[in-house]
């Protein structure tokens, strides 16, 4: 199975200095050209797919630097995915384009509709990255007081990923002969009503969509947690995971395909894509500028609104360049990622400012910087060793960084067998090597 290589659409790179870099584009906030030309420059590349991460509300209202400053997991200002995406339909012709919707704060008929939409529009290019909400205040823009409690947005999503496939399941394919002589719109033996009656959802169906030309869009998923991984083996074709090293890398890549047998699926029937951004130069040297550049981006307000993200508390008023002040575990937050934070920076000696600077560019997730070779080398490693049967790729500054990628870095995957020179078919089942799904209602 050839390499996957998604791109991660975000407007604004993968880092909060990214926008002001000078190559970045110009007036990212909702901008349809520069969303274009990106999807654009991703298929000339022959990336199987763009992705776009998604939320449903304006995060750190309370943190004043950061806020005016937009951090590119923040979004303040971008389209609606979907609607997005039906766009770029129009000016693409083989690239999967994969958006997000949250199964607690949506309805499984509605994403049903607009995936099964999405999925005609594109000739069978759509997929669903499943989240349940990673922003608590999203809860505020739907009529709750706070984030439902992870067990019960676990459980929704299971039911809710299980409606959505059986609505995509409504009709038959060839349920639309759309006969004009014979005076046959539909052929009513090819319909199958839902009627589904759940904890969480009662849905009648059909869907008024026919059946996507995938017969299932793809299905995403991200969640690293015991239910989120089990999750991910019952209904992800794709999971976007994301581990700082090597070998975690591997155990996350087993642990998952590991949990396929128990639901009736084999390690093939899914890929693995690991986030990582990548800064690539001509040489190691001019890499390691251009990270250097985007740390040089960040004011001090910015860098220190940032670090009381990730902690969880309030980073405001200690010394910058004095050591990392002890904090007791349980003052950090509830992340993991925050205590891992503080645990480099007590064992290096780091202070606040260096703390900061150490985990802005690639925003706490992983990073691969070199030349060509040297990422080249990295990525075939981690996928030949079960790493990853691909990746997530975010450029430290778009649209260079996706450009400098494409033009140093695929063509040797190519020369190495390990990337596509041409798509092997129209839908993205079929780049991914994944089969389409039989319709649960009228199997052969
Ligand atoms: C790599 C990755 C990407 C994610 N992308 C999104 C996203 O775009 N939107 C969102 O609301 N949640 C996103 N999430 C959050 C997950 O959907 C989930 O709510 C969160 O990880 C908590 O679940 P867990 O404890 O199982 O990891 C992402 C999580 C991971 C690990």
């Amino acid at each position: 199975m050839p390499m996957v290589l998604a791109a991660n659409a975000n407007a604004s790179g993968s880092h909060v200095g990214e926008w002001r870099h000078p190559t970045a584009w110009n007036n990212p906030a909702a901008n349809i050209e520069n969303a274009k030309r990106l999807a654009q420059i991703a298929e000339a590349g022959k990336f199987d797919l763009i992705f776009l991460a998604d939320g449903n509300g304006v995060r750190q209202l309370d943190k004043p630097a950061l806020f005016a400053a937009t951090s590119p997991s923040d979004r303040p200002g971008v389209f609606e995915p979907v609607t997005l995406l039906s766009a770029l339909s129009m000016v693409t012709s083989h690239i999967g384009l994969v958006a997000t919707a949250t199964t607690t704060y949506d309805e499984p008929f509605h994403v049903a509709r607009r995936f099964a939409s999405l999925d005609h529009l594109s000739g069978g290019r759509a997929g669903w990255n499943l989240v349940t909400t990673s922003n608590p205040d999203d809860a505020l823009n739907f009529s709750h007081t706070e984030h439902m409690e992870r067990g019960n947005r676990y459980e929704r999503a299971a039911e809710f990923a299980d409606v959505v496939k059986g609505l995509w399941d409504s009709w038959d394919d060839g349920a639309f002969p759309q006969d004009k002589e014979a005076g046959q719109f539909l052929v009513p033996e090819k319909v199958h009503v839902l009627a589904h009656k759940g904890t969480h959802f009662q849905v009648r169906g059909p869907l008024n969509a026919p059946r996507p030309p995938q017969g299932h869009p793809l299905i995403f998923s991200a969640g690293q947690s015991e239910t989120g991984k089990d999750l991910s083996a019952q209904h992800a074709d794709c999971v976007f995971a994301i581990e700082g090293s090597m070998p975690a890398a591997q155990r996350l890549y087993a642990d998952i395909k590991g949990r396929l047998p128990k639901f009736g699926r084999t390690a093939d029937d899914m890929r693995i894509l690991s986030g990582v951004t990548i800064f690539v130069g001509e040489t190691a040297e001019e890499a390691e500028a251009l990270f250097q550049q985007l740390e040089d981006l960040v004011s001090p307000a910015v860098g220190v609104d940032y670090l009381s993200k990730m902690l969880g508390r309030k980073m405001q008023g200690y010394a910058l360049d004095e050591p990392m002040p002890k904090f007791d575990e349980e003052h950090v937050g509830h992340t993991g990622i925050g205590k891992a934070i503080l645990n480099m920076a007590y064992e290096e000696g780091l202070t606040v400012r260096q703390t900061y600077r150490r985990i802005l560019p690639q925003m706490g997730g992983n990073m691969f910087k070199g030349d060509a070779k040297q990422i080249a080398d990295t990525m075939e490693e981690w996928y030949t060793t079960k790493a990853c049967d691909g990746f997530m790729i975010a450029a430290p500054v778009v649209p260079t960084g996706l450009e400098r990628f494409i033009r140093l870095v695929v063509p040797e995957l190519q020369k190495r067998g390990l990337f596509r020179k041409e798509y092997e078919g129209t839908t993205l089942r079929d780049n991914l090597g994944l089969g389409r799904p039989a319709n649960r209602f009228f199997a052969a």
